[in-house]
């Protein structure tokens, strides 16, 4: 099997040598190259279940049965498929002929740092960016364990596996984790497709089905089910793609796609002060009861599941940024930390620095979408998804919501995290809610 594969190897290796600057034989090796990507999943792995080569050779989803059982019998088959060894997916089109100006962002945040807004900056870019809205929700939602939760290990592994996927335009590995399942790789269910303006555009924008019911169909025009297709086609011809995400929860983890030769990956770290962040999800999920009762009644557990998940979002976010910050070499130039705070005060010089380190140009569409929308009066703005408001008076709201006592919770676990941050630590109520008193200290992390 695979001395049948050697000798094209061979036969391309030595065509793209002799004749590199030659763009007909790039093209016939392109289309070999495509051929061999098929050899590179290990032949007995897992994912086999999943993706099967049919009659041409061509990787198709197996057919599945149908509904419940199928979806529990689905996880243990990802969770299998994740604890196999790396495979290495790196012959994608991009891979033949690298181009050296495509840039590959990724936005890595966690819930309520005011990721949403944040991913504007790049959504808006225009006509050059290829951006993607939480696409590992499907992800995660697919790998959620019966009691809820995911396995941290298995899961960073198939976000990571996607990503990559994802960075070159193939969709069929994202294709695997919707449900249901995409039909001719048309689907109803991409999640919140409305968040992502390449997938609204005319040229993903497909005819319109009356009586079809899509659940994130886009807002700004009619279209049919998404066709992946036609995303990746569209993903293929533009020169940069970014992708925000709330749900990787290691920078480490994604070390192979800052490796991976034919990516240029630059990663944009989002934090935001863990105290605002709580005040914001007790506010935004229904999941934070506890923390809605503990702040109008009762006392906070010393010892309590939710407080030791709050700790553990923190040192999550805090050993991310201190890999990042560190720049070891698999990172160098590669990692920027931003805070929620200084993009909501300052957000167009911010936007700036994010597209200078980035390395793609900051276009007047992005500075209109960004003066158009951090100048809004209140009235205006919104919703808890709400992205029109007055973000300068908004990074401060928190402190009049979050009782001091929940404050001293998050103070007390996330200690080091506000500190490597520059969130200063209140000690009384008063503190917290004096105006005068500025709890975002200026800080430059060294970012380039
Ligand atoms: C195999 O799958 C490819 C891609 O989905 C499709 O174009 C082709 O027609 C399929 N071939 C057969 C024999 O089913
Ligand atoms: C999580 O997944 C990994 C690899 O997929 C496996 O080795 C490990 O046992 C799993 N952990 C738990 C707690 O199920
Ligand atoms: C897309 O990914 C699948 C699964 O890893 C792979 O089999 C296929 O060759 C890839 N397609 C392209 C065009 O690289
Ligand atoms: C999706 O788009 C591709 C590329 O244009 C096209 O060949 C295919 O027929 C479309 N699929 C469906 C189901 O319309
Ligand atoms: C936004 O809020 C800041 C701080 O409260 C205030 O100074 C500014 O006038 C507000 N801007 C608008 C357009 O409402």
């Amino acid at each position: 099997m695979k001395f049948k594969y050697f000798i094209p190897v061979v036969f391309v290796l030595a065509l793209v040598i002799i004749e590199k600057e030659n763009n007909i034989i790039s093209r016939v090796s392109d289309k070999l190259a495509l051929k061999q990507a098929q050899l590179i999943l290990p032949p007995d792995s897992a994912l086999q279940i999943l993706l099967k080569p049919n009659q041409t050779g061509s990787w198709v989803f197996h057919p599945r049965t149908s509904a419940p059982v199928l979806s529990s019998l689905m996880k243990r088959r990802l969770e299998t498929y994740s604890s196999q060894p790396d495979s290495v997916q790196k012959l994608g089109p991009d891979s033949v002929q690298p181009r050296s100006k495509r840039r590959h962002i990724l936005l890595l945040a966690t819930t309520r740092t005011g990721s949403s807004f944040v991913g504007e900056f790049f959504n808006q870019q225009g006509d050059n960016m290829f951006y993607l809205f939480e696409p590992l929700w499907h992800v995660e939602k697919m790998l959620t364990l019966e009691g809820g939760g995911t396995n941290a290990t298995a899961s960073a592994k198939a976000y990571r596996d996607v990503l990559q996927h994802l960075f070159q335009c193939n969709f069929s590995l994202l294709e695997s984790f919707i449900e249901p399942s995409p039909v001719d790789h048309l689907t109803s269910s991409l999640f919140r497709r409305w968040s992502s303006s390449s997938l609204c555009a005319d040229s993903v924008c497909g005819p319109f089905v009356p009586g079809g019911f899509e659940k994130f169909h886009c807002k700004t025009r009619k279209c049919g089910p998404l066709n992946l297709t036609l995303a990746s086609e569209s993903c293929l011809q533009k020169e940069h793609r970014a992708i925000k995400s709330v749900r990787v929860r290691q920078l480490e983890t994604l070390r192979p796609l800052a490796e991976d030769p034919s990516l240029d990956v630059r990663f944009i770290q989002l934090v935001r002060d863990p105290r605002a962040v709580l005040a914001s999800r007790i506010i935004a999920f229904e999941k934070y009861r506890n923390w809605k009762e503990w702040a109008t009644q009762g006392d906070v557990p010393v010892d309590d599941d939710e407080v030791r998940k709050l700790k553990g979002n923190c040192d999550n976010i805090r050993t991310s940024a201190q890999i990042g910050l560190r720049q070891p070499q698999w990172l160098r130039r590669r990692y920027m930390l931003v805070r929620y705070e200084d993009i909501a005060r300052f957000p167009m010089r911010k936007a700036a620095e994010m597209y200078r380190f980035a390395g793609i140009p900051f276009t007047p569409q992005v500075k209109e979408w960004i003066a158009k929308n951090t100048q809004v009066s209140q009235t205006e703005a919104s919703g808890v998804y709400s992205l029109q408001r007055n973000s300068s008076e908004h990074v401060e709201k928190w402190r009049f919501n979050l009782p001091f006592k929940l404050a001293q919770v998050v103070q007390r676990v996330c200690r080091p995290t506000l500190k490597l941050f520059g969130y200063k630590v209140v000690n009384s109520e008063r503190m917290l809610t004096d105006r005068s008193v500025s709890l975002i200290e200026d800080k430059v992390f060294n970012s380039l």
